[in-house]
């Protein structure tokens, strides 16, 4: 990738929410498909290549592994040790919390968390059960997939987008939830009629040629499902009441196809463009049995004896021929001493570790700055969204404080299942963590109550909230780099002078996502071995 997909948190938060009026990237499409500009199959596209490490590297160079002190056990940490073990260096990873996996956090029944404002909480979901806390989807093109073909994580696909789930925009007057297929077919409807009409008056004169203009329209009709008049009417697109089946029930279209005006002033179209995006375009993926299978595996194949968790850094020493690492276990001090060291926590914490790395690196680990994002986990008695909704998978949104809700995407037809009632962010993700677990829970039923009704409130059997911003040794969801990992305040940590070297998905251009974690720690991989190969 050459552009990075978010350059600040607000970019990414308008990306995340997908802010727009009208669906304008849907419209976009159309034309663009229309001047047969739209995308055609490409090659399957890979980051640079990457050479895996082999012990037979060292083979006749005379040379021999070095110790390596890794800080911090979330994907890029244990990514650097995955990759480094190959080559047989000698790895000891640092990890402050009581596991491996960082924002990798599947929340299963007996989890147990006390978040930065002392709210412990205990998850009683039933066996078989959980909930993705952090990462939860994965697009095809990301590498995380190829690690979980390499550690035989067996995957399953993630619906992100439901042609059933509901679109409910409060504050726009919506009185009752739409779903998306009935909001995009009137978005796309009145896009293409109001497009359609305008070339026919001759707006797009100085822009196409007469045959282009044909085309166009030939293209609108059929995207908006525009009548001979290149009007929007509805159609069985926007869905039926009564369903068709046998001879004798034609089905009942959805009546009262409400007006362009009305349309526009709803703001369905907003969220539209999401399914465009190169990392949430379906189809999606997740590990079967939950999102920590990744670190799970990769911690089996590492070995967890060079695994020290409850360990937290507390300073980082470059003696220029090593690294000694001091650290807290258990109430007690202790070191390591290593020839070099991979730093694999979070930008914001490792700003907080004393070190004699350099002011360069202090400033540029100051300038990354952390954002917030939450989750709760609804686990409810009956699966009522499959049952009286027809909503298997996929993603209910509404501008209301919850932002986004998540219909599981594994269990289907079980007898119960776990709903993520919210995804949230920033000063939303905030407020809901000042709010006990008790006051999340009933604040987000009810938010879904007015999108499902009162089941969402009287099926509702345990839940539990993840509040990133809030959690100890993380304190961020994801990270804001300004200027790009690139920027040149960032070349301390890209580009080390001394024997230690950074990774994290805050250092490439998909933070938020594993494939940035695994991508730098390959970089930072294969930067430490060249250097050991010729030192
Ligand atoms: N990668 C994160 C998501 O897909 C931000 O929600």
């Amino acid at each position: 990738m050459t552009q990075p997909q978010y350059r600040s948190g607000t970019s990414r938060r308008s990306f995340l929410r997908n802010v727009g009026l009208t669906g304008g990237a849907g419209a976009m499409f159309a034309t663009m498909g229309a001047l047969g500009l739209a995308p055609t199959a490409q090659a399957a596209q890979r980051e640079q290549p990457f050479r895996a490490l082999s012990a037979s590297d060292f083979t006749l160079t005379g040379r021999a592994a070095a110790r390596v002190v890794i800080l911090g056990g979330g994907i890029a940490g244990l990514a650097t040790a995955y990759e480094l073990g190959k080559a047989g260096y000698d790895c000891t990873i640092l990890e402050a919390r009581d596991r491996t996996g960082g924002r990798n956090f599947t929340v299963r029944g007996g989890d147990s968390t006390t978040d930065l404002y002392g709210n412990t909480q205990t998850a009683r979901f039933a066996d078989g059960h959980y909930m993705n806390a952090g990462p939860a989807r994965i697009p095809q093109w990301m590498i995380t997939l190829d690690y979980c073909r390499e550690l035989g994580v067996p995957i399953q696909v993630f619906t992100n987008v439901n042609a059933d789930a509901y679109i409910y925009n409060e504050s726009a007057g919506m009185t009752k939830p739409e779903r998306y297929r009935t909001a995009k077919a009137d978005v796309y409807g009145y896009v293409s009629e109001l497009l359609a009409k305008a070339t026919n008056k001759g707006a797009l004169d100085k822009e196409l040629t007469a045959t282009d203009q044909e085309r166009l329209v030939e293209f609108l009709k059929d995207w908006g499902e525009l009548g001979d008049t290149l009007t929007y009417e509805g159609g069985e697109r926007r869905g039926y009441t009564t369903v068709p089946a046998a001879a004798g029930t034609p089905g009942v279209l959805l009546g009262d196809v409400p007006t362009a005006s009305a349309v526009l002033a709803s703001g369905v179209g907003r969220y539209f463009s999401f399914e465009f995006g190169f990392d949430q375009a379906m189809l999606m993926f997740q590990p079967v049995g939950g999102m920590d299978q990744i670190p799970k595996a990769l911690t089996r194949a590492i070995g967890a004896h060079r695994i020290r968790t409850g360990a937290a850094v507390s300073k980082i020493t470059d003696t220029g021929h090593g690294v000694t690492v001091t650290y807290t276990q258990g109430g007690r001090t202790k070191v390591v001493e290593a020839d070099y060291c991979v730093a694999a926590m979070p930008p914001n914490i490792l700003a907080k570790v004393p070190h004699n790395l350099g002011s360069g690196v202090q400033s540029a680990l100051e300038a990354v700055t952390p954002s917030s994002a939450a989750k709760i986990g609804l686990e409810y008695g009956s699966r009522w969204w499959e049952l009286d909704h027809n909503i298997y998978g996929g993603i209910t949104e509404t501008d209301q404080d919850v932002t986004h809700i998540w219909h599981p995407s594994y269990g289907f037809h079980g007898e119960r299942g776990v709903l993520i009632g919210y995804y949230n962010y920033d000063d939303d993700a905030d407020s809901y963590a000042k709010l006990t677990p008790a006051q999340r829970e009933q604040r987000a039923v009810a938010a879904g109550v007015k999108i499902y009704g009162d089941k969402y409130r009287t099926e509702l059997v345990s839940s539990f909230s993840h509040h990133w911003r809030q959690t100890p040794h993380l304190e961020a969801a994801w990270h804001d780099t300004p200027g790009g990992p690139d920027d040149a305040r960032y070349k301390p940590l890209n580009e080390p002078t001394g024997r230690v070297s950074f990774a994290g998905d805050w250092l490439s251009y998909t933070d938020a996502w594993q494939h940035g974690a695994f991508s730098s720690a390959r970089k930072a991989v294969t930067a430490l071995h060249t250097r050991v190969m010729t030192a």
